[in-house]
């Protein structure tokens, strides 16, 4: 009954992106979920247990495994909010709408609701950085004119990345998905995004459990009788932040999913954000295409 309640609950829980269409306010990540029968029944289970946001990407190698799963539910494909990311292989105009058709094909679905570029090219690695992102963009506003995907946006663009953008192109980025968790906020980022109306998602919410053991985070989850898992995902959404949890255990799912019955505290948001630099990955657009 409570289950079927916060499903309910679940479903009217959405943000706007700047385009008027709507989000979920948590979605189900799937880095590291396979490609096989174990990956398809994760998926389905997490749409059981109530999320209807669920994120992959072509670089996470899963994209037929989570279109089997949303094909073999029982909820319509119009009441999930499906996210996929352009590969950094693939960066550029042309390849951009080549690699595109590849990730329909292999979702065997006929459109995504959110279409990414995964990394920004970095003037680290690319005297032509701009250009290459500036054609990434502008053939994902084509696919957006074409009515294939329902938003567009970045992920780990930085404000340098996102200023020149900017420069180049009229169309904003309905969302910009970042890491974001206790210890590794990117407040300029943050801001940056939240100030000009781009919708921040995070991912590895949970610093790849690097953070659960926290003692700051384990004090403020007993004093609300949840796990420091809950205590982090609250603490993204009260940022107008969207987390993107991924477990491959469905008890988990669902407890990632109990986290709109409590609120935490001015005091503790403060606290929280205040953590020094805790559980990063590393991860930065200067470093992510040796990886
Ligand atoms: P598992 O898949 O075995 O459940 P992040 O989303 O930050 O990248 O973290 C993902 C990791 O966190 C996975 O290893 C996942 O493990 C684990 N995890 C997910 N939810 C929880 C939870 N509620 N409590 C503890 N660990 C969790």
């Amino acid at each position: 009954m409570l289950v079927e309640a916060l499903k309910v609950y679940m479903k009217n829980i959405d943000l706007e992106l700047n385009n008027g269409v709507r989000i979920p306010a948590i979605g189900f990540g799937t880095y590291k979920a396979p490609d096989d029968a174990q990956g398809i029944d994760a998926v389905e289970k997490a749409i059981e247990c109530g999320y209807r946001l669920i994120d992959t990407a072509t670089l996470y190698e899963n994209e037929s495994a989570v279109g089997r799963a949303i094909a073999e539910s029982e909820v319509s494909r119009s009441e999930i909010f499906l996210t996929t990311k352009v590969a950094n292989k693939d960066r550029g105009y042309d390849s951009t709408l080549k690699a595109f058709d590849r990730s329909i094909s292999a979702l065997g679905l006929d459109y995504i609701d959110l279409y990414l570029i995964h990394w920004p090219a970095s003037a680290a690695c690319y005297t032509d950085w701009r250009e290459i992102n500036s054609q990434t963009w502008k053939a994902m506003c084509r696919l957006l004119d074409e009515g294939r995907v329902r938003a567009i946006g970045v992920s780990n663009f930085g404000p340098e990345h996102l200023d020149a953008l900017a420069d180049e192109s009229d169309v904003i980025p309905a969302v910009n998905q970042i890491e974001f968790h206790p210890g590794w906020m990117q407040p300029q980022t943050l801001l940056r995004c939240q100030k000009s109306g781009i919708v921040v998602e995070g991912w590895s919410p949970l610093g790849r459990t690097r953070v659960l053991e926290n003692p700051l985070l384990k004090e403020i989850a007993a004093a609300h009788d949840k796990s420091t898992a809950q205590v982090c995902l609250r603490w993204a959404i009260q940022h107008n932040v969207i987390p993107l949890p991924k477990s491959l255990h469905e008890e988990r799912m669902r407890q990632n999913l109990e986290v709109f019955d409590f609120s935490l505290s001015d005091a503790e948001m403060a606290l929280i954000d205040s953590m020094p630099v805790t559980g990063e990955s590393g991860l930065t657009p200067d470093n992510i295409d040796s990886h």
